[in-house]
């Protein structure tokens, strides 16, 4: 037998897949569990996340973006080059493994390295400037496990590559505040430039002399941060660093003179398009890759504890990273948006999709002769546009009426063993029980004018 001899061929490469880690793993008592810091998503949530999808695939297409989804795994190197060695998502959270070809590889940790490496693999640079690309998927980030902080999150992301004009940073944000209008919740941006490759480096500079006179009194991370990521100190939570913020440089006082202009610009078009926005002069975001506007998307939810913040989604101009990867040069904007936090607002503020999934026909079948006439007359009402349940495998008939009792149906169609030897149906009102019965070839017309839905009978 052909598969049993490849599945011996196959033996010594399972043996060394198998022995070292799966084989303690199989011995353990202990049942499966979910990892720390995942989360599944359960089918109470599963209409809001369908929304929140379907709407920021609608909000892309309508503004011109098109589908492109990278990979989950990608070489690690990427990661490393674009995102930056000394950031605490490459530092501390990639998951990254060496592969059975002895590859090193890591789980995307974020989009934009891996749009913009597919956008130089697949020639993008050749076609009509600016290209516009979405997607929508999850990320991996070794993360210490907190509220709104998964170690796999979702995100919808957008990135315009190849144009640099100051009106597309405005409108990114615009085309997310749209997005965040549909579902009900509001948002306000924080928006600051960090300047180019000429005026950062002097910044820098400023800012590591300005925190290395109080290095004492700052806390542990930022001690590391004034050798790595100086930028970094600028956004530290710490109450022990906060003092020190207010007289700390500010690069929006060291930016040269194209990045002041074109954020000048970014403001007027924000201005224009109604972005409500805050200059925040110590907002730096968290990956290297970013030049000249960065911004970050908060909602603000009002408990009995004060007021609390959340990050929304975040973003920024990458004028440099197309060209780091190794593609000529093309300036960039985009952001990413965070899916998990989008519907936990949704849930506490108990904002629900506007359409209205209501099952209106429920059938209900008798026999197997019943059966098999639901399981057409199932197919031919979902044809026509119904919204349609039924319960095939059941049997008896009060059960049946309990579930679309439960499903909240208009309608039950009843097809028992007399029916289909009638060639009828019994349709039942489920509120007040009324009865009627209709001939088979009549009964999808007949439903159609009941629920005031438009088309004849398609029998
Ligand atoms: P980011 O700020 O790292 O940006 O992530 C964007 C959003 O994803 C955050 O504002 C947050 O809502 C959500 N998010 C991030 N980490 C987690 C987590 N561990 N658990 C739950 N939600 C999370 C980026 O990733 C950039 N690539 C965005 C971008 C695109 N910039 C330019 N283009």
């Amino acid at each position: 037998m052909k598969w049993m001899k490849e599945k011996s061929e196959n033996k010594k490469e399972e043996a060394v897949g198998v022995d070292p880690v799966v084989t303690p793993i199989v011995k353990g008592k202990e049942p499966p569990r979910l990892l720390r810091g995942m989360k599944d998503l359960l089918p109470q949530d599963g209409m809001l996340w369908d929304w929140v999808e379907t709407t920021a695939r609608q909000v892309s297409r309508e503004a011109g973006f098109e589908r492109l989804d990278p990979p989950h795994l990608e070489d690690v190197r990427l990661f490393i080059r674009a995102v930056g060695k000394e950031t605490d998502i490459v530092e501390k959270e990639l998951f990254s493994f060496v592969d059975q070809g002895g590859e090193t590889v890591a789980l995307r940790p974020e989009f934009t390295a891996s749009m913009v490496r597919a956008y130089i693999e697949h020639g993008f640079l050749n076609q009509p400037q600016p290209v516009r690309l979405y997607t929508i998927g999850s990320l991996f980030r070794y993360e210490r496990p907190q509220a709104g902080r998964f170690r796999e999150h979702h995100q919808w992301g957008i990135e315009v590559i190849g144009d640099q004009h100051p009106v597309l940073d405005a409108e990114a944000m615009i085309l997310a505040l749209r997005f965040f209008r549909i579902l009900g919740i509001t948002v306000t941006a924080e928006v600051n430039s960090i300047g180019c490759m000429t005026c950062r480096p002097p910044f820098r500079e400023a800012l590591i002399a300005f925190y290395r006179a109080r290095r004492k009194h700052l806390c542990e991370n930022c001690q590391r941060r004034l050798a790595k990521n100086p930028l970094r100190l600028l956004d530290c939570k710490e109450p022990t660093c906060q003092p020190f913020k207010e007289g700390a440089p500010q690069i929006v006082d060291w930016l040269c003179d194209g990045c002041k202009q074109h954020f000048i610009k970014v403001l007027e078009y924000c201005d224009a398009g109604g972005v409500p926005y805050t200059l925040s002069t110590h907002l730096v975001r968290g990956l290297d890759y970013y030049t000249k506007t960065v911004f970050e998307l908060y909602t603000t939810r009002t408990t009995g504890e004060g007021e609390t913040r959340i990050a929304l989604g975040g973003g920024g101009r990458y004028d440099e990273l197309v060209g780091m990867l190794g593609g000529r040069s093309a300036p960039a904007v985009g952001f990413g948006i965070g899916i998990e936090r989008i519907v936990g607002e949704l849930k506490i503020r108990g904002i629900t999709p506007p359409i209205n999934n209501r099952v209106e026909v429920f059938v209900a079948q008798l026999g197997d002769a019943g059966r098999e006439r639901a399981l057409k007359l199932l197919e031919e009402m979902r044809t026509v546009g119904l919204v349609v349940r039924g319960s095939l495998s059941k049997d008896g008939l009060k059960s049946q009426l309990e579930i679309a009792n439960r499903a909240n149906a208009l309608i039950t169609v009843i097809i028992g063993q007399k029916e289909v030897l009638d060639e009828t149906v019994i349709l039942r009102e489920m509120e007040g029980g009324m009865q009627e019965i209709v001939p088979y070839d009549k009964v999808i017309g007949e439903l159609q004018k009941k629920l005031g839905k438009k088309g004849g009978a398609m029998l």
